[in-house]
C-alpha cells in the first residue's frame, strides 16, 4: 500500500507574520525546486496564518494548518478560535491532541474527540497527536496508553479519510532523543493495528501515520523510510527554512 507522505511544520509558539514571511521568502523557491511528492503543512501560530496564507497563494504544493481550535460553534467562549473562523482565513489542517495540549492545557481525551469531530464537520482535517510518555512506555503501558487515546479520541468518527495521526513519544519532543527508526515503526504498526481493529483493514492501510519528535535532516530518510511512517511532524528542526527543507529533501 503506498501512501503520500505528509511533512508538517509546528512552530508552536514561534513567528509572528514577520519572521513567518522572512521562513517563507527562503523556504518556498526550495520547494518550487523539489521534485518529490510530500504534502507539505505549516503549523502558524493563529495570528500568523493570514499573512502565510496570503503568501502561498496559488501554491499547491504547501497548505497550512492551525496548531488548536475550540470545539465550540460560536458564543461566550473568551480566548478562543473556531473552526469556522479558521477555514475562512484558509486554514485546511489542525492539530488536535498535541501533548503540550494534553499537559499544560488539561486537554482530555473528550475534549480532543470533540475537536476533531468539529474539524470534520467543517471540511477541514486534523492531525490527530497521540503519545506515551517515558513511564509509561517503561512501565510496560504503551499498546494500552494509544489504545486508549485513539479509541477515545477518534470516538464516533466513522471515516478516517481526512484524519491525519501523529506518533509523538512524549520523551522524544524537544529533547533531541529521537526514537529509534525500530521503536518509532514497531508502534506505528501498533498504532495502524489498531486502526484495523476499530475500523477495518483498507482503513488502516490508507491512514497517513506521521512520526514527530525531534525529526531533523539527520535522521529524517531512515524515520521516512519505514514502512508505517507516512511522514513527520516536526518542531524545532522546522523553524528554520534550511533544515526544513533538508528534512523534505531526505524524505
Ligand atoms: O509537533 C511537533 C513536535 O512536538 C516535535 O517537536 O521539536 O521534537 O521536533 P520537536
Amino acid at each position: 500500500m503506498s501512501r503520500n507522505l505528509i511533512v508538517a511544520a509546528n512552530w508552536k509558539l514561534n513567528k509572528g507574520p514577520a519572521e513567518a514571511a522572512a521562513f517563507l521568502d527562503a523556504f518556498v523557491p526550495k520547494v518550487e525546486a523539489f521534485t518529490g511528492s510530500a504534502q507539505i503543512v505549516i503549523a502558524a501560530p493563529f495570528v500568523t496564518i493570514p499573512s502565510v496564507v496570503a503568501k502561498l497563494a496559488g501554491n499547491s504544493r504547501i497548505a497550512v494548518a492551525a496548531q488548536n481550535c475550540s470545539e465550540q460553534e460560536s458564543g461566550a467562549f473568551t480566548g478562543e478560535i473556531s473552526t469556522a473562523m479558521l477555514k475562512e482565513v484558509g486554514v485546511q489542517y489542525i492539530i488536535t491532541g498535541h501533548s503540550e495540549r494534553r499537559s499544560i492545557y488539561g486537554e482530555s481525551d473528550a475534549v480532543i474527540n470533540a475537536k476533531n469531530k468539529k474539524i470534520l464537520a467543517e471540511g477541514l482535517k486534523p492531525i490527530f497527536c497521540i503519545g506515551e510518555t517515558l513511564e509509561e512506555r517503561e512501565g510496560g503501558k504503551l499498546e494500552s496508553v494509544l489504545r486508549t487515546q485513539i479509541t477515545e479520541g477518534l470516538k464516533d468518527i466513522a471515516s478516517l479519510e481526512d484524519v491525519v495521526i501523529a506518533y509523538e513519544p512524549v520523551w522524544a519532543i524537544g529533547t533531541g532523543v529521537t526514537a529509534s527508526a525500530e521503536q518509532a515503526q514497531d508502534t506505528q504498526k501498533y498504532v495502524r493495528s489498531v486502526i484495523a481493529d476499530l475500523y477495518d483493514q483498507s482503513t488502516a492501510d490508507a491512514v497517513q501515520i506521521q512520526y514527530g519528535g525531534s525529526v531533523k535532516p539527520g535522521n529524517a530518510g531512515e524515520l521516512l523510510g519505514q514502512a508505517d511512517i507516512d511522514g513527520a511532524l516536526v518542531g524545532g528542526a522546522a523553524l528554520e527554512a534550511d533544515s526544513f527543507f533538508g528534512i523534505l529533501e531526505n524524505s
